[in-house]
C-alpha cells in the first residue's frame, strides 16, 4: 500500500483547533509528523494541547506574533518541515457594492495577509535546510469570484497567486509551494454561511454535497510530503467536479 510518510518531520498548522485544520492535524500526525498547532481560539488550544507537539495562541495577520511563535517552534523542535496555512475567515455575506470598508480590510488581513506573513516567517529555516512543503488553503472562491463573498474571493485569489509568485521564486530551493482550492467543505464555516448561498453551492456541485474535512486532510497531507516533488505554484482542486478550470 502507498502510504504517506512523514516521520521526523515538524508541521506548523494555522487555525488548527477545528473544522478543516483539525482535520489536517490528525491527518499529519497519522503519517507520523509532529505537529505544532496555532490559532487565535485559545480555549481550543488548551483543549488540545495534549495531542500535539506544540501550541501557540497565534493571530497570523500579526506579524510580531507570529515571528515570535516562529522563533520558539524553531527553539523547541530544530526544524520546520511543514507549514499549511488554513487560518482563515469567510466575513459577512454582503453585496460586492454595500460591503463594509473593515469587514474587506479584517478578511483581506487574515486571509491574504496572514497567509503571507506566515510564508514569509517560516519559508527562510525551510531554504537553508534546503527542504520545505508549503499548502496554503485556498478557495474555490478565489477562482470564480463567489457572490456576496466579494471580501473572501479576492482574498483567496491573492492566496492562490501568492503561491504561484512563491512555488516559482522557490523552485530551486527544495522548498515547494501549493495551495489547493475547495468547494464548499462540510464545517462550521459552510454552516454559519448565509443558508441560501450554502444550497446554491450544493446544487451547483455535480457531485450534489459537501466535501468532507477528511478529503481536504488527504490531499493536504499529500502535498505537504515528500511523495509531492515535481508541483510547485500549482492550484490543486477539490470541488467535486465543480471548478472547470
Ligand atoms: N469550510 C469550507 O467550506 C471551506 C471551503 C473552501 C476553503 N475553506 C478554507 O479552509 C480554511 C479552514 O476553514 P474551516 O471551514 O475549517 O474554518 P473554521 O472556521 O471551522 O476554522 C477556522 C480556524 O481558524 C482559526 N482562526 C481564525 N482566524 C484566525 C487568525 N487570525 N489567526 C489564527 N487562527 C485563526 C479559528 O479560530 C478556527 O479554529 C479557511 O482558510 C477557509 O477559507 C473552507
Amino acid at each position: 500500500m502507498n502510504r504517506i510518510d512523514l516521520a521526523g518531520r515538524t508541521a506548523i498548522v494555522t487555525g488548527a483547533v477545528k473544522g478543516i485544520g483539525r482535520a489536517i492535524t490528525a491527518h499529519l500526525q497519522a503519517a507520523g509528523a509532529q505537529v505544532i498547532a496555532w490559532d487565535i481560539d485559545a480555549d481550543g488550544l488548551a483543549a488540545m494541547a495534549d495531542t500535539v507537539a506544540g501550541h501557540a495562541v497565534v493571530d497570523i495577520a500579526d506579524g510580531g506574533q507570529v515571528r515570535a511563535a516562529v522563533e520558539t517552534a524553531v527553539n523547541a523542535h530544530g526544524r520546520l518541515d511543514i507549514l499549511i496555512n488554513n487560518a482563515g475567515i469567510v466575513g459577512p455575506p454582503t453585496a460586492a457594492l454595500a460591503y463594509p470598508e473593515d469587514a474587506w480590510r479584517q478578511v483581506v488581513d487574515i486571509d491574504l495577509t496572514g497567509t503571507f506573513i506566515c510564508c514569509q516567517a517560516v519559508a527562510p529555516q525551510m531554504v537553508a535546510a534546503g527542504y520545505g512543503r508549503i499548502v496554503n488553503i485556498a478557495s474555490i472562491a478565489g477562482k470564480e469570484g463567489t457572490p456576496m463573498l466579494a471580501a473572501y474571493s479576492a482574498a483567496k485569489a491573492g492566496v492562490i497567486a501568492f503561491t504561484k509568485v512563491l512555488g516559482r521564486e522557490l523552485a530551486e530551493t527544495g522548498v515547494i509551494a501549493n495551495c489547493v482550492a475547495p468547494a464548499a467543505i462540510e464545517t462550521d464555516m459552510a454552516h454559519n454561511q448565509d443558508p441560501e448561498v450554502l444550497r446554491l453551492m450544493i446544487e451547483k456541485n455535480p457531485m450534489k454535497r459537501l466535501g468532507t474535512v477528511d478529503e481536504v486532510a488527504r490531499m493536504t497531507a499529500w502535498l505537504a510530503s515528500a511523495d509531492c516533488s515535481f508541483s510547485t505554484g500549482a492550484v490543486f482542486d477539490l470541488s467535486g467536479g465543480r471548478a472547470g478550470h
